[in-house]
């Protein structure tokens, strides 16, 4: 593959960043497709003109881009030619708040670099502030944060210009405060010096003067100080990308690696031997253009404890939620409020089984936005026949009925197979009957929980209507036996997702779709969480090979952006709907169906059913391995995954978001696993292996 192509498949374009929306975290990276060494400005330089090879250094560096892509927000800016040293975009400039202070370069060799910047960052948005124009400032490269942000320490007496200090003051609401470099091999404060996220700090005292480390030391306690040994040093370990937990550096001594692991970090190492020839490695490769320097308070300007507290203030408490607050999310991952990123492992039960904020669906709902939202059935629109044609393609069925919610769907399913059993099936007037199954979850109307067989789903909100009978989930004799003359139809979910995932005996759904052929029954089956992709198939009844006569979707229908709701059939079936018989104000919008069709688009585009039977194969192998004392049995079908516990499961779900995996317990003793269907190999082996931590400890 060329190098040209590697970029391409892992980068975002500069083009693409948005300050407005820009994540939480975004860094700044420049590919090193001119990257040379061909002058000495530093020590690491002298002897290694013109030995620095290219390839091998674009290697190094697409390695060191795509962990830190999984981490954060990557983008990228062209190299300027006669620039080989603009790979280090670390000197670029300093950003935070959408202000950046540009670098002017203390060695004419570099020099040409400050208009490429420039120009990147006002394309970008950047408020740019020239600091220095007439004495040098090397950017983050001589200029760091301390975790909680009052502090940036900045360097001076190699590159970076003590005068420059000064202009850095009241830029940002930080006290600014000087270290003085006086070992030429760490010429830029980042190559001895670095804050990391847990409020310490990695450094290399012998690289700083006795009064400089005595400020260093008064501001970091003794347990907040990691010293480096000059070997590490010169492995450049504390030129380290921190993000969060998470620790990106070239390769260092297995005791360093060691404490910063018993500080609670992840280490990854990269080789990045290609670049220490110029004097760099990982941290002068990456330019933090939003560093996650959180007050801990939301855009709002509330904290998290404020919001949670509002929230049980004002609003009802039918949900008991995992104290994490989201403020943003992609793909796989979310963010909380104080910029702590979490892997998402339930996907809004499914919604979001495209990953959050797809960019294809987020397009189709702004285009759709700006024309129009929503016209009611009264009048035609322009989107909902293309939904209704998208889905007859896809699914095969030649009618569809879009709703809104889950539930309405299925109280929708429910009237039509009510219908069809008075006006096609010849049952008497109001005596139709519908088989459903013990421990089923199809919402929560009062008609649906009035079958519920959870004591909880419906005490108190009781009287329910008549006509549904309910058999064991999984018993194709309780089945036959429950049939009668009327009944119209068999509601089942064909792997019931809040009873725990439970996957029926195999050929049960096969079997159950002959009996209701058998007996003129219709066989509807809530594919609301199961289907599109989740189980890996388009729908979890095709893993039987049957065609059910009515099949309701929703959740996914939308990639979470909207609910949006369907429910598919034939002409038989949802013909007995006459004009007036049933209807929604929203069911069938425009923004809805223009949502929708973008969603479906993806799931088929992106192979996520084929992606979710191979992920989730290799989930399912990988836990089963998994010897803990807590674990009963890890069964699923698909990324739709469920330990059983001889425990309770909420503390493990409160000790995995302390970990940075947010899954959600169903019933007592069930952790669920279903992340969104995008989910990247890697970032997938970074859940199961906080997963088999939590559940292997103590
Ligand atoms: N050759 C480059 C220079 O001497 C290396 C810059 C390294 N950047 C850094 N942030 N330490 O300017």
């Amino acid at each position: 593959m060329s190098t040209e192509l590697l970029i391409e498949d892992h980068g975002t374009t500069a083009s693409e960043f948005d300050v407005e929306t820009g994540r939480a975290l975004t860094l700044l990276m420049c590919p090193p497709k001119l990257y040379d060494v061909h002058y000495v400005i530093n020590p690491w330089m002298r002897g290694n003109l013109g030995k620095s090879n290219r390839e091998r250094a674009m290697r190094q560096w697409q390695r060191l881009h795509d962990v830190l892509a999984r981490l954060a927000r990557v983008v990228l800016i062209e190299p300027v030619a006669g620039s080989p040293d603009m790979v280090f975009t670390a000197n670029a400039g300093l950003a935070r708040a959408g202000v950046v202070a540009l670098s002017s370069f203390f060695y004419r060799e570099r020099q040409d670099e400050e208009p490429a910047f420039r120009r990147w960052f006002e394309e970008a948005g950047y408020h740019v502030v020239d600091v220095a124009r007439a004495t040098p400032f090397e950017g983050e490269g001589d200029a760091l944060f301390s975790a909680d942000g009052t502090r940036l320490w900045v360097g001076f007496g190699t590159r970076t210009s003590v005068e420059s200090h000064a202009a850095l003051r009241g830029l940002w609401d930080a006290e600014v405060c000087s270290l003085h470099l006086v070992d030429e091999r760490f010429y830029h404060l980042d190559t001895c010096f670095a804050p990391l996220s847990d409020g310490s700090v990695m450094y290399f005292p012998e690289a700083f003067d006795a009064a400089s480390l005595a400020m260093i030391e008064q501001f970091y306690m003794p347990e907040q100080r990691i010293v480096v040994s000059e070997a590490d040093a010169l492995r450049f370990a504390c030129n380290a990308v921190n993000l969060d937990r998470t620790i990106v550096l070239n390769c260092i001594s297995d005791e360093l690696a060691m404490t910063l692991r018993e500080r609670g970090f992840d280490v990854v190492q990269v080789e990045l031997d290609e670049f220490l020839k110029a004097g760099g490695a990982a941290k002068c490769l990456v330019m933090r253009l939003t560093p996650e320097l959180h007050s801990g308070h939301s855009e709002s300007g509330f904290s998290a404890e404020d919001l949670i507290a509002i929230e049980d203030l004002h609003g009802a408490h039918n949900y008991h939620p995992l104290d994490v607050v989201i403020e943003q999310a992609s793909g796989a991952w979310v963010w909380d409020v104080e910029g702590r990123r979490y892997l998402d492992c339930l996907a809004a039960y499914s919604a979001v089984n495209q990953g959050h904020c797809h960019p294809a669906i987020l397009r189709a709902m702004v285009e759709q936005a700006q024309k129009v939202t929503l016209t009611s059935r009264a009048f035609r629109n322009e989107q909902l026949p293309l939904l209704l044609r998208d889905l007859h393609e896809l699914t095969g069925y030649a009618m569809a009925l879009p709703m809104n919610s889950g539930a309405e769907a299925v109280e929708t399913a429910l009237k039509a197979a009510r219908k069809w059993g008075e006006v096609v099936k010849g049952v008497a007037h109001d005596r139709t009957e519908i088989i459903v199954c013990a421990n089923n979850f199809h919402g929560r109307t009062i008609a649906i929980v009035g079958f519920s067989t959870d004591a909880q789903y419906r005490a108190g909100f009781g009287p329910f209507p008549a006509g549904f009978r309910n058999v064991p989930f999984g018993d194709i004799d309780a089945l036959r036996a429950a049939i009668t003359p009327q009944t119209c139809a068999f509601l089942v979910e064909p792997i019931q997702g809040e009873a725990g995932v439970i996957v029926p005996p195999e050929g049960y759904l096969r079997e159950a779709a002959r009996l209701c052929r058998e007996h003129n029954v219709l066989l509807i089956v809530d594919e609301i969480q199961s289907g599109l992709g989740r189980t890996g198939k388009l729908f979890a009844y095709q893993h039987d090979e049957i065609t059910p006569d009515v099949v309701i979707v929703g959740k996914a229908l939308s990639g979470g952006f909207y609910p949006v709701s369907a429910v598919l059939s034939s002409r038989e079936v949802l013909g007995v709907f006459q004009p007036g018989d049933h209807g929604s104000t929203f069911g069938g919008n425009p923004l809805a169906c223009a949502v929708a069709r973008a969603a479906l688009k993806v799931i088929v585009e992106e192979r996520l059913a084929e992606r979710s039977a191979e992920l989730g194969a290799y989930a399912l192998a990988r836990l089963q391995q998994m010897r803990s004392r807590h674990v009963v049995s890890v069964r699923g079908k698909g990324l739709w995954l469920a330990i059983e516990l001889n425990t309770a499961a909420r503390p493990l779900c409160e000790a995995l978001r302390d970990r940075g995996v947010l899954c959600k317990e169903t019933h007592e003793t069930v952790i669920r696993i279903a992340p969104p269907l995008v989910i990247g190999k890697e970032d997938l082996d970074w859940g199961l292996e906080r997963i088999e931590r939590v559940l292997q400890e103590d």
